[in-house]
């Protein structure tokens, strides 16, 4: 007797506790749609006849997940993608699109399209050989909107992607440095193009992106302006500058893209029906973690942890052959383009729990339960 009305609360408790779980599960985020540059790819490159790739050592040397081992991150530890998804309960990180294992239902925690070179325009990135370019990157997705469609049926497959998914988009640095910038492949276009031309013509093709992801139910959105790219050791070192200078032209573009990109924003949560777009205010960010470096617990901001070449490390990509810090999370600066997983962690908390100036006009915590 005594056990049967055990074994009926046990019965009972045991179904509340799946309900209790199921329903947490309810309130956590679907899936994160992961777009961009090498700032978020998580693997993609690995599969690409690229110069841009980043699985090798010592990238990766502290991410957990994979011992220690590069897994095609460019950088050594979680991306900022990453630590979003970590800390919005998803329990898988998106899986690379180009990966093997991007298939059934690992795609319902969300997919990574990244690719390291890859911009707005398709012709960014044309130095690396090979890269996914915006364009290319949103028919990725188109693929993997009927793969959801045949998981859950077009019904539940609608509301997941509009309801419970986040599609966050981190590119442009890509269209200055290895577009605008390059000295050798863009010479023509920048004598025939204005730097507003310029400007006008990422904005309008982002434009017509993003609207199309909207096309295929994506509803809750959050695009990264370009951080302060003058200020990257790669810049630093390549123009010989001091500890606290930055480069002032690609500074300067950066911030009149920024500009567009936050009206940009505005003007599609007003235009399409359902829409949020949350503008991530990287640029400050990066700058307030450069500017006060030392009051976030970090030695410097100017040295790459793994780099050669000149007085910031920044010349040579990290590789085998590359010397390495030895305080990893003391550099704000992992290689002499990418910030370290100790900056990507203060990033990733700011954008998810921020006020209005780092993320706006709710940060991700809001954005997920809307
Ligand atoms: C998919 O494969 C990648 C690398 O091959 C691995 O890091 C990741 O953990 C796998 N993800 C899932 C959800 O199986
Ligand atoms: C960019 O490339 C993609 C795929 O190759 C193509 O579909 C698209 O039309 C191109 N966009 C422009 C503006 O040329
Ligand atoms: C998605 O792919 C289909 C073809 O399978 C095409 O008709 C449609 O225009 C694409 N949608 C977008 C928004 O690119």
């Amino acid at each position: 007797m005594g056990t049967k009305i055990c074994s009926l609360i046990c019965v009972l408790w045991f179904i509340s506790f799946v309900l209790l779980a199921k329903a947490a599960d309810d309130k956590g985020l679907g899936a994160s749609f992961i777009f961009g540059d090498s700032l978020v790819d998580a693997g993609n490159n690995n599969y690409l006849p690229t110069l841009s790739k980043a699985n090798i050592r010592p990238n990766g040397i502290d991410f957990k997940a994979s011992g220690g081992n590069p897994t095609g991150r460019y950088t050594n530890g979680r991306t900022i993608g990453d630590i979003v998804g970590q800390e919005l309960g998803q329990p898988n990180f998106a899986v690379p699109f180009l990966a093997p294992n991007s298939t059934g239902k690992a795609i319902l925690y969300g997919v990574n399209y990244a690719s390291g070179g890859g911009g707005i325009l398709n012709a960014t990135g044309r130095i690396f050989v090979n890269r996914l370019g915006m364009d290319v990157q949103i028919e990725y997705f188109n693929i993997t909107r009927k793969q959801i469609d045949k998981l859950l049926g077009p019904s539940k497959a609608k509301d997941y992607i509009s309801k419970k998914s986040i599609f966050s988009i981190t590119v442009g640095a890509n269209d200055f440095l290895n577009n605008y910038l390059l000295p050798v492949l863009s010479i023509g276009a920048r004598i025939s193009q204005s730097p507003d031309s310029f400007v006008d013509d990422m904005i309008k093709h982002l434009r017509g992106q993003l609207t199309r992801l909207y096309q295929l139910d994506a509803r809750k959105f959050v695009v990264g302006n370009v951080g302060p790219i003058g200020c990257i050791p790669y810049q630093k070192t390549i123009n010989q500058l001091k500890q606290d200078q930055c480069v002032e032209l690609p500074n300067k573009l950066a911030v009149q893209y920024n500009g567009r990109l936050k009206d940009l924003l505005a003007e599609l949560t007003d235009n399409l029906p359902g829409s949020t777009f949350l503008y991530a205010n990287v640029y400050d960010l990066v700058m307030e973690l450069i500017t006060n470096y030392d009051k976030y617990g970090f030695s410097t901001a100017s040295r790459a942890c793994c780099g050669n070449g000149g007085q910031f490390a920044g010349i040579v990509p990290c590789g085998p052959t590359s010397s390495m810090c030895s305080d990893r999370s003391a550099h704000v600066f992992w290689d002499p383009y990418h910030p370290s997983e100790a900056a990507n962690v203060l990033l990733a908390k700011k954008l998810l729990d921020g006020d209005t100036r780092y993320i706006s006009p709710m940060n991700l915590r809001q954005l997920k339960d809307i």
